[in-house]
């Protein structure tokens, strides 16, 4: 496929998109495997909002992301893995033997019932069968809602509920860094809560001990041996669902986000292409965990589809030591490296001791994602791991969107340090302004909308459409908001500032304040609580909790050791508050709305400039809290 590789280029596309947006997608789209073409490519309305691309299209995305590649690559490496401990062996499945496994697994996935339209839930560590999972799911037109394995039972107990998931698929347990996640043992106790779950089928990863209960669960390895590999791809309408993934909100209830057989196939396929430069045979590595929208579309479906070797990664960024990432590179010769701002960040802080040992000259293109990238970070990324011979690619994207939106391409965009840069062909921004209005012309700031729809735009929120329609496409008549601030310079630079929603960035998870409260309200001892974010060197934000008691508790250590514990069994350890403050009221205005503005402030330590806090009930109140600070 063609692809863009020149700013020239990049100009005569973009306009290409903007003015005949349908011929310009139907291209893109002619290049894949439709079972039958589309009538029609593209109808909206962000009222609805619906919107349908290459409605009447009949494909099914594994065919294009295998199938399509077994005769010219078939022995091409398609997944490197590389586990947890250095000392185990790396493994690495060809396009053929992918193919085999996946299509086995659709088997055993029909043999255990699963039906076309069914959800299942896949709640895994970074496996090969991860990826399997996910493909054979599509490979049945089943839909997959991956929960991040560093979610509690509790938060898989919210999802699968949510999603009506009659199957999961787990492992019995698994490593990270130090670290031993028991994945079985979290999903027994969240089918405590969730009597729709029919199934469990347990990958035996580390062979440890887990209890199976009698006709529910059975081991992949035993399943996989009864059936053959192969499953010819069932036939899904361009529109049909293709998975769902739950990301934060305002609220405390997770948004399980929808994404559709075509459309998202064609926009992924196309960003990973030209943001990347991929060229055939590179070794890329997004070192995202595939239970976020980082790692469905560029661990997963963006480089398969283009027919690339992906590498997949167990570990953490500092297990055996901080020079993991660097050595992994190294050790499989890798060529574009895809990682987050806090992970440069943490690896920076750990010092160049850790970089120098290795040489990082496979590297020949650097990206980062899922927070805005600090300059120092940026420059850091540059000199010591790309060695100045790198382009840096600053990708804005969100899990609604599912594929980068506006980006660098790499060699192609002069970038700058924590710029975006500009929008990708087909992506049309729009700043706006408090009231309403479009801020036309450069050196300008507003909220981040997009006017016109692009093929992997989100369609709905899965059981409740009335909650996209209010999140996203209300606030702004006629545009898609993505809760983001942002700059635009006086080249027409895009630089993202951050959220103006009640949802922090803490470590690139995206996580809402309302329901990092509810799982501290689940502390017996606890009335209420407030959570907001103020920033920290590494995480990007950190979370501090103001939270109230409804009895007097000496033991403070002790009261505030429990609330930490009672976060990560009801939610997680990365929703772990980094600081408590015990107070004896929220500051609230006479409507009982809790004024966060001033909690911000506190946070963040900047207590002299609290702003007009003469709408308080109680005005004295900022006063202790002011004076409890942590
Ligand atoms: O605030 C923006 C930030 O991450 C949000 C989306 O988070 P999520 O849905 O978890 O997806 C993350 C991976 C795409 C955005 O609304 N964000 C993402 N990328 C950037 C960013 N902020 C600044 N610069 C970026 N490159």
């Amino acid at each position: 496929m063609n692809r863009i590789t020149s700013f020239e280029q990049y100009q005569q596309e973009y306009k290409h998109s903007i003015e005949t947006p349908e011929a310009f997608w139907a291209e893109k789209a002619e290049q894949f495997t439709w079972q039958k073409k589309w009538d029609k490519v593209l109808e909206w309305n962000f009222d609805e909002p619906t919107i349908k691309w290459f409605q009447g299209g009949q494909l099914n995305i594994t065919e294009n992301c295998l199938d399509r590649h077994l005769e010219t690559r078939g022995d091409q490496t398609a997944i490197i893995w590389e586990p947890n401990n250095p000392k185990d062996e790396v493994r690495k499945l060809t396009y053929k033997e992918l193919h085999a496994e996946v299509c086995r697994f659709a088997n055993v996935l029909k043999n255990n019932n699963a039906q076309k339209g069914d959800r299942i839930c896949i709640y895994m560590p970074m496996v090969p069968e991860l990826a399997i999972a996910i493909l054979a799911c599509a490979r049945i037109g089943a839909i997959h809602s991956v929960v991040f394995g560093g979610f509690s039972y509790k938060s898989v107990a919210d999802r699968i509920h949510d999603a009506g998931c009659n199957m999961i698929i787990t492992v019995d347990s698994a490593s990270r860094g130090l670290k031993e996640v028991p994945f079985k043992n979290i999903i027994d106790d969240a089918l405590q809560i969730c009597p729709s779950v029919k199934k469990v089928i347990v990958y035996k990863h580390t062979n440890e001990n887990v209890k199976m209960v009698a006709n529910r669960d059975v081991w992949w390895q035993d399943e996989m041996k009864k059936c053959s590999s192969n499953y010819p791809a069932e036939i899904m309408d361009a529109e049909d669902m293709l998975f769902i993934l739950y990301t934060s909100g305002s609220t405390g209830k997770p948004k399980g986000v929808v994404h559709t057989c075509g459309g998202y196939m064609v926009y992924v396929d196309y960003t990973f292409r030209n943001v990347f430069q991929y060229n055939d045979k590179e070794v890329f590595w997004c070192t995202a965990d595939i239970g976020w929208i980082t790692g469905h579309s560029y661990s997963v479906y963006g480089p398969l589809l283009a027919g690339a070797t992906t590498l997949l990664f167990e570990g953490t960024p500092t297990f055996p030591d901080a020079g993991r990432f660097w050595q992994t590179i190294d050790k499989h010769q890798v060529n574009i490296f895809y990682t987050a701002p806090t992970a440069i960040r943490s690896l920076e802080a750990a010092g160049l001791d850790f970089v120098k040992p290795y040489k990082l000259d496979s590297l020949r293109v650097l990206g980062s994602v899922g927070e805005p990238i600090n300059e120092v970070a940026w420059h850091w990324y540059n000199k010591y791991i790309g060695k100045e011979k790198c382009p840096i690619v600053d990708t804005w994207w969100q899990t609604e969107t599912g594929g980068i939106m506006i980006s660098p391409i790499a060699g192609v965009t002069k970038t700058k340090p924590g710029f975006a840069t500009l929008p990708l062909p087909g992506i049309q921004p729009a700043l706006m302004d408090e009231k309403g209005n479009e801020i036309i012309g450069n050196n300008v700031e507003g909220r981040l909308c997009v006017k016109f729809p692009w093929p992997s735009i989100i369609r709905t929120t899965y059981g409740d459409h009335n909650r996209c329609k209010e999140n996203y496409f209300e606030t702004f008549k006629g545009y898609y908001f993505t809760g983001d601030a942002c700059k635009r310079d006086e080249d027409g630079y895009y630089h993202i500032t951050g959220r103006v929603d009640d949802v922090i960035k803490v470590s690139g998870h995206l996580l809402g304040t309302a329901e990092i409260e509810n799982a501290i309200d689940m502390h017996p001892d606890l009335v209420e609580s407030a959570v907001v974010g103020y920033q920290h060197n590494i995480k990007g934000y950190g979370i501090y909790a103001f939270v109230v008691c409804g009895h007097e508790r000496k033991d403070t250590d002790l009261l505030i050791k429990e609330i930490i514990e009672t976060v990560t069994k009801n939610m997680g350890a990365m929703a772990r508050p980094d600081k408590i403050q015990i107070v004896k009221v929220l500051p609230k205005t006479r409507s009982g709305k809790i004024m966060r503005r001033i909690l911000r402030k506190i946070a963040e330590g900047d207590i002299h400039n609290l702003g007009d806090t003469s709408t308080l009930l109680d005005p004295s109140v900022v006063e202790d809290i002011k004076n409890g600070a942590v």
